[in-house]
């Protein structure tokens, strides 16, 4: 198993590189991710390449055994080609031009950029294509920003173009009569850049979101394509993700041809709100990119201290280092590379820190990273390649996210937010979840939660149609249904197109203010607990379904809110409410049990469960992310392969505390 860090020789004298050799070794790091950056460094001047730096570095790390992968360094342009290319830069949604001064300033459309990028990732090739040292090249860094430039622009109407084929076509999909906005030539189509008052047709946006995301799956393509010419397939080709976060990207495309996804996982910061690090929604990070690829995933950046340009956030607590490391590696990672090696002492990210401190010294944190590299070295083969079998899985559309993006429908809706609400109830029950797209394969599940699948296409409602019809549990939830492919609403009664599957019709809605709820009531015994509507209320009309749950409050009491339909050999539940935490508990317990589905192991709040499987062993995670010991209960005598130890009956865990119980030895090289 590969375990890692991300290095950056040229920040520091090379009188130092054998010191960090020593000392990774010395920590069980067997593998370094180099370059990422270093334009200016690999090329200095215009077609000038100096690789003689890199060569330098990677057999100081040869020489202990660490192997290598490779970046391109297409997100930091050097100097000399901002002068060189004088419309290299994003324009932003606000119409504003990027200037130089950071990094992913670039517009991904420019094609002198872009030429420029595929050839210093060819020259990379060619010089490192037979190298056996390089398993491995990661193209550019978190792709993500939506580019509105000029050249973009131009980007973009030849894209409709191809996609509508005619204006006419496209005037009727966006419904352009509205507000006199019929086009007479392509060269008219604007890209969204945000009006000072008003909002652009939704159409348009959405369409525009699909095209920036199509750009980056082009752009990378390019370097893909390039390495791939060059580079024997031995060596694979990824790119690093931003997990579940990054909201402008369709990743399952952008997955599409990579080998191998991976993603960089930072639990800790000043983006996080509460006082506690919550671990489900990191667990959705991993879980999503298992699900790109429907395959193991690596961690090309995992936190290894604390992280931050100019506001520090709170400390790393001790053991939360590991403790986030084993929680990707129990939801499918097969690598870990922490960044970064040691803490920067110029540039913008000087105390964004690393396993080492800025001195260069080796203190707790790296006391942390070489205990799990020294059980790595022993269990990490038992580890890697082992699965994570799910049958609950969680569908993402991104059309869906996208269009939330510019129609919250709600002050207080948040696509992202609905979503991981049902995963989190899922992960609190230690329920393995996949995440899938609506084109995936389906017949590894029995239940499945789709939440607010605004966008509808024909092929998804089949899809679905069959997935119950063969048996299978199906969540759907409010303002699902409700638009069409180009974002315009459906002509029929809501849930739309999905109003048959769900058997029942929407009469009306109520958009709640913030803080307010609605009080709710069980029909059947089956649910416990009600608990109340949020956000939204759907009040619904019943066609075939029955009613499990009904609103208790307001002119609407005594009408359904969530519905049971009976499909084939399976059942769909509609959910017209996004509902605070005790209702989704209940939807899901509910959900669950119908589709006999149950958790790994009943654990106390903060204790996580995960399990993977190499052939007919299983690995059961045990993460205790509580500040406090908390005590889980086994049914058999199993082995933890962390600490050796047979663990039976009551079992405590200390805080930030990870077992790995199997029933094998754990005993590999
Ligand atoms: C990322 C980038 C890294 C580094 C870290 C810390 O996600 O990929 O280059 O900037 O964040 O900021």
């Amino acid at each position: 198993m590969y375990f890692g860090v991300d290095y950056y020789p040229e920040h520091w004298p090379e009188s130092r590189w054998e010191t960090d050799a020593q000392m990774m070794q010395d920590a069980g790091i067997n593998l370094v991710r180099l370059a990422e950056f270093a334009w200016s460094k690999m090329e200095p001047e215009d077609a000038v390449f100096d690789f003689s730096w890199l060569d330098r570095a990677m057999s100081v790390l040869a020489k202990v055994g660490i192997k290598i992968v490779l970046s391109t360094p297409s997100a930091a342009p050097p100097p000399w080609l901002w002068a060189k290319i004088p419309d290299i830069a994003l324009v932003d949604e606000r119409g504003r031009t990027r200037t130089y001064g950071s990094r992913r300033e670039y517009s991904p459309t420019n094609v002198a950029y872009r030429e420029h990028a595929v050839r210093i990732a060819q020259q990379m090739g060619l010089h490192y294509a037979g190298n056996t040292q390089v398993v491995g090249w990661q193209i550019d860094n978190e792709f993500g920003e939506r580019c509105y430039a000029p050249g973009t622009r131009l980007e973009f109407q030849r894209w409709l173009k191809q996609r509508y084929g005619s204006l006419e076509a496209l005037n009727e999909c966006w419904g352009t009569c509205f507000w006199s906005q019929i086009y007479t030539d392509w060269s008219q189509v604007p890209v969204p850049v945000q009006l000072i008052h008003g909002q652009h047709n939704p159409s348009l946006q959405l369409d525009f979101s699909r095209f920036i995301s199509d750009v980056y799956v082009e752009f990378q393509q390019l370097q893909v394509d390039a390495l791939r010419e060059i580079c024997p397939p031995e060596q694979f080709i990824t790119h690093n993700l931003m997990g579940f976060g990054y909201p402008t990207l369709n990743y399952f495309d952008l997955a599409r041809t990579l080998d191998l996804v991976t993603w960089d996982n930072y639990p800790s910061g000043f983006w996080v709100k509460t006082p506690e690090i919550v671990p489900a929604p990191l667990a959705l990070g991993s879980a999503t990119m298992r699900g790109l690829k429907k395959k193991n995933f690596w961690v090309m950046e995992q936190q290894s201290g604390q992280g931050a340009w100019d506001i520090l956030p709170p400390l790393t607590r001790p053991g939360e280092i590991a403790l986030w490391a084993y929680q990707a590696i129990a939801h499918g990672a097969d690598a870990i590379v922490f960044f970064r090696w040691r803490t920067c002492r110029f540039g913008t990210e000087q105390f964004w820190h690393g396993i080492l401190d800025h001195d260069g010294q080796g203190r707790r944190r790296y006391t942390e990273v070489k205990q799990m590299g020294q059980d790595i070295a022993r269990i990490g083969d038992l580890i890697a390649g082992s699965e994570v079998r799910a049958k609950t899985a969680i569908m993402l559309s991104y059309d869906s996210r996208f269009a939330f993006q510019f129609q919250k429908n709600n002050p207080d809706f948040l696509y992202e937010q609905h979503l991981t609400d049902y995963f989190s109830a899922l992960h609190s029950a230690n329920i393995p979840v996949d995440i899938v797209s609506s084109q995936d394969d389906l017949s590894s599940c029995d239940f499945l939660i789709v939440p607010a699948l605004y966008i509808t296409e024909s092929e998804t409602v089949k899809h679905l149609e069959a997935f119950v019809e063969r048996g299978g549990t199906l969540i759907m939830t409010a303002r699902s249904g409700v638009k069409d492919h180009t974002n315009i609403v459906v002509d029929l009664p809501l849930p739309g197109l999905l109003a048959p599957l769900c058997g029942v019709e929407v009469q009306e809605y109520d958009s709640l203010l913030t803080g307010q709820s609605r009080a709710l009531r069980c029909v059947t015994s089956e649910i416990a607990q009600a608990g109340n509507a949020t956000v939204w209320c759907d009040i619904l009309k019943l066609i075939t379904a029955k009613v499990l749950i009904q609103y208790d409050e307001d002119f609407y009491s005594g009408q359904p809110v969530v519905t049971l339909n009976k499909v084939g050999a399976g059942h769909v539940i509609y959910v017209g409410t996004m509902g605070d935490e005790s209702f989704i508990k209940s939807i899901v317990t509910y959900g669950a049990n119908l589709a006999g589905i149950t958790g790994l192991m009943e654990t106390p709040p903060r204790v996580e469960v995960m399990a993977r499987w190499q052939g007919e062993t299983r690995l059961l995670f045990v993460l205790n992310h509580a500040n406090t010991a908390q005590q889980i209960t086994l049914e058999a005598d199993l082995i933890d392969l962390v600490s050796q130890q047979t663990q039976s009956g009551h079992v405590t865990l200390q805080p930030k505390q990870v077992m790995i119980l199997s029933d094998i030895t754990g005993k590999v090289s």
